[in-house]
């Protein structure tokens, strides 16, 4: 049956999210308008990322961003792709992005009616070395056309319409949820479209993998402490997991939906709010779990519950298979 691998009937993205937004009447093909100004810029950054050590895109851009890291080169260039192609769909009015200390507000004569909320280059430690890296983002919508504000970025999670990360590692991948189920697409580099590959992901309901990054556990608070030494020592006599970290957080979160398990970046003494930013780190990926039939909790509440009080705020996060975030949720409970 070798003719059967052959794919004829190509579900590209673009041809999938028409499909799915032609069940409501009122659109008006402005998310798909949008969504293909963000694959054209991942598929720029994948280009980039790919020849990366031949096109001098090694290396650090001499810059320190709002985060008080020292900017890539592919961070930068990365940022100035997606901004450009984000504000020509005319089809956004607010843009954040991790690399800027303000939220864009787009020029009145190419706005549109969404937000979108971006880490342009993900896994920046993971640059040099041709370890996976990605792009995270995530989208809301604003009601009527007033002026835009913070205000209508400063939303929970919940409040997405949809969010997804793409991901250059062995192949280039893109996961989207638009709030109902996950679906993966696979870029086939000789047709420059993404194609359909991994429709309705669900996360298995348990996992055997853990991902953390234990060299902070001396610091680590009683819940988050007792979780991993559950992981290595189960009391309950069922094998002890796997770690698995990557220190991208796309890598590690694409893992964790495909595999199961569990993927968290907790608090510490000396990050009380954890490292990974709120709106286009912990939401976006949040919103993806919890459309693949996991959870995301952050210690304290339900991930997509949080009120973000400043663009670049962080939160602790613990994400995965639903069984196993609830088993977290249930040491945090213990603790009072
Ligand atoms: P970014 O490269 O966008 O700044 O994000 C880095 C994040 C994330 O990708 C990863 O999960 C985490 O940093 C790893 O942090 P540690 O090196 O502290 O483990
Ligand atoms: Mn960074
Ligand atoms: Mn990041
Ligand atoms: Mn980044």
């Amino acid at each position: 049956h070798a003719a059967d691998a052959r794919r004829t009937d190509l579900m590209t993205i673009t041809r999938f999210v028409l499909n799915e937004q032609s069940k409501y009447p009122e659109s008006r093909g402005d998310f798909t308008i949008l969504l293909n100004h963000i694959v054209l810029g991942c598929k720029f950054v994948c280009s980039s990322v790919n020849k990366a050590g031949l096109a001098k895109l090694i290396g650090l851009a001499g810059e320190i961003n709002i985060q008080g890291e020292e900017q890539k080169k592919l961070d930068v260039l990365s940022n100035e792709v997606f901004i450009k192609a984000l504000v020509s769909s005319g089809r956004t009015c607010i843009l954040v992005s991790e690399e800027d200390e303000d939220a864009i507000i787009v020029e009145p004569s190419k706005r549109g009616r969404y937000c979108v909320v971006f880490d342009p280059l993900d896994g920046s430690s993971n640059i040099d070395c041709g370890v996976s890296i990605g792009t995270i983002f995530g989208i809301y919508m604003v009601k009527d056309d007033h002026e835009p504000t913070l205000a209508d970025v400063l939303q929970p999670g919940k409040q997405m319409v949809a969010a997804g990360y793409c991901m250059y590692g062995s192949s280039c991948t893109l996961v989207l949820s638009t709030g109902k189920g996950v679906n993966g697409f696979t870029l086939d580099p000789s047709l420059g479209e993404f194609i359909l590959t991994h429709p309705d992901i669900r996360i298995p309901k348990k996992g055997k993998i853990y991902s953390v990054n234990e060299g902070n556990a001396k610091d680590w608070d009683g819940p988050t402490a007792k979780y991993v030494e559950n992981c290595k020592f189960p009391k309950d006599g069922s094998p002890s997991k796997s770690l698995r970290y990557i220190g991208s957080m796309v890598a590690d979160v694409h893992r964790t939906l495909l595999y199961g398990g569990t993927f968290m970046y907790p608090a510490d003494k000396k990050s009380p709010s954890g490292k990974l930013r709120v709106l286009y780190e912990v939401f976006p990926m949040s919103f993806l779990m919890e459309n693949a039939g996991g959870q995301a909790f952050t210690g304290k509440q339900r991930a997509l519950d949080l009120v973000p009080t400043k663009i670049h705020d962080r939160s602790p996060i613990f994400l995965g298979s639903y069984d196993d975030i609830e088993e977290i949720k249930a040491l945090y409970a213990a603790e009072g």
